[in-house]
């Protein structure tokens, strides 16, 4: 599909040696991932050759700065197939993306409106509108997820009422790796009259989004998940809402005027960019696109598909794992997590450190939904394109030391990975 040892040399972070001998196999992609020289690089050109604050001076620096910042919106509108750049905001993170959304266009709802959110957010989805809903007397209602770890779209039909204003959910859980049909959501936000918020940054840097065709209103996703810098953050919104919403933060850049009395506010996309912007890690972002676009975004997501599969198959062999997430490897393609009712996820993660292989051991983020699992953490691995089967194999074995270690094999009758059965 593409020259996997070719782009594993691009990333000089995948050469370390961990514990002395033992190479690095970075399975914590949901977190963050890593970078490829040509971001690095990015980084140090900026500084080198570049560096000046943006759309404020007339000298060539700042006109250069400007320019390849602002070259950076067009990029992003494009990856997304957003209908303006004036549509593309840069914040810090998704999550500063989600905030932004709960204090502006949070701002018209009133006492009693509802917000719609599921059980499978990220709490990044969840405290901005609970925050919300302490200024406003507003409630806040979850939509449940089926046994088989996929959103319940009949549960969600019959949870709108005409006081539903806002619906916000995630494209991807960073738990499960389901994928939900924004679509389908989007349709039934609509008719009720509801804003749709998509948080995709589970999803944009693994498969093809167009803002467009997805029927979402607001979509929210962080570069740092893609090779991209840490420190950026999207905000793409319908521009009727955008310029009707009240600005976030005040300062430079977001006012057209200032008078000793009052201030006006600066048009689309920097109304909502306060003070001086994140300018090196945006500039920087943009080789990531680039990067990614190389490859390609739908062989990105094959590949990361047939590894997940390979891996799925292959951890099954440990029968008194319990498993979550959907059956099917397109629906979920790149996340594996899993636990087991002896050990804690962090014993286990610590072992296979040793072995070089790091993943994520926790509550990810989404303490609802490991309330509703019925857990207090899980194990997860999170794959990227530059992941390959061996690394998969290194994993498995690192994890067979780990259950040795716990003699774990003598508990399987306490696990089911049935869904109908399934100890929740
Ligand atoms: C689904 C989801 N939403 C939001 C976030 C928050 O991203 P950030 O920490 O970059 O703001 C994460 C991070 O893991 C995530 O997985």
């Amino acid at each position: 599909m593409f020259d996997i040892e070719k782009i594993r040399k691009d990333f000089p972070i995948l050469k370390r040696i961990i514990w002395g001998d033992k190479k690095l196999v970075y399975f914590d992609n949901a977190a963050t991932t890593q970078k490829p020289s040509v971001v690095i690089n990015a980084l140090v050109d900026y500084y080198e050759n570049i560096n000046a604050n943006i759309h404020r001076g007339v000298h060539k620096l700042a006109e250069e700065s400007t320019i390849a910042y602002e070259n950076v919106r067009l990029k992003v509108r494009k990856l997304l197939n957003a209908d303006s750049n004036t549509e593309i905001i840069f914040t810090r993170n998704a999550t500063e993306s989600l905030n932004l959304l709960s204090y502006t266009l949070g701002e018209s709802l009133n006492e009693g409106d509802e917000i719609l959110i599921s059980e499978m957010e990220h709490h990044s989805n969840i405290v901005p509108w609970f925050i919300l809903k302490n200024r406003k007397n507003i409630s806040i209602k979850f939509i449940p997820i089926t046994d088989k770890y996929e959103l319940d779209y009949e549960a969600l039909s019959s949870l709108v009422t005409k006081k539903t204003k806002i619906i916000s959910v995630t494209h991807k859980s960073n738990v499960l790796g389901t994928v939900n049909d924004i679509k389908k959501i989007s349709d039934i936000a609509h008719s009720a009259g509801a804003v749709l918020i998509v948080d995709a940054a589970q999803s944009v840097p693994h498969m093809r989004i167009n803002f467009n065709e997805m029927g979402c209103d607001f979509i929210v996703f962080s570069a740092h998940k893609m090779c991209g810098p840490t420190g950026v953050g999207v905000l793409a919104g319908k521009k009727d809402l955008l310029e009707k919403m009240p600005p976030f933060m005040g300062g430079g850049e977001m006012i057209r005027k200032v008078t000793f009395d009052d201030f006006t506010v600066n048009d689309l996309p920097w109304k909502y960019e306060a003070g001086t912007p994140n300018i090196a890690d945006v500039i920087a972002f943009e080789k990531a696109i680039d990067y990614i676009q190389s490859i390609g975004i739908q062989n990105i997501y094959d590949y990361e598909c047939e590894l997940t599969s390979y891996a799925l198959d292959s951890i099954k062999q440990f029968d008194f794992l319990k498993l979550y997430g959907p059956e099917n490897v397109k629906n979920r393609a790149g996340i594996i997590t899993f636990s087991n009712p002896v050990v804690h996820p962090h014993d286990i993660a610590t072992i296979i450190d040793q072995y070089g292989v790091a993943i994520r051991a926790g509550h990810h983020c989404a303490q609802p939904l490991m309330k509703k699992l019925g857990v207090q953490a899980t194990c997860r691995a999170s794959f990227y394109f530059y992941n390959t089967k061996q690394e998969v194999d290194i994993f498995i074995n690192a994890l067979k030391s780990a259950f040795d270690y716990f003699a774990l094999g003598a508990c399987k009758d306490l696990v089911s990975n049935e869904p109908k059965g399934a100890k929740r």
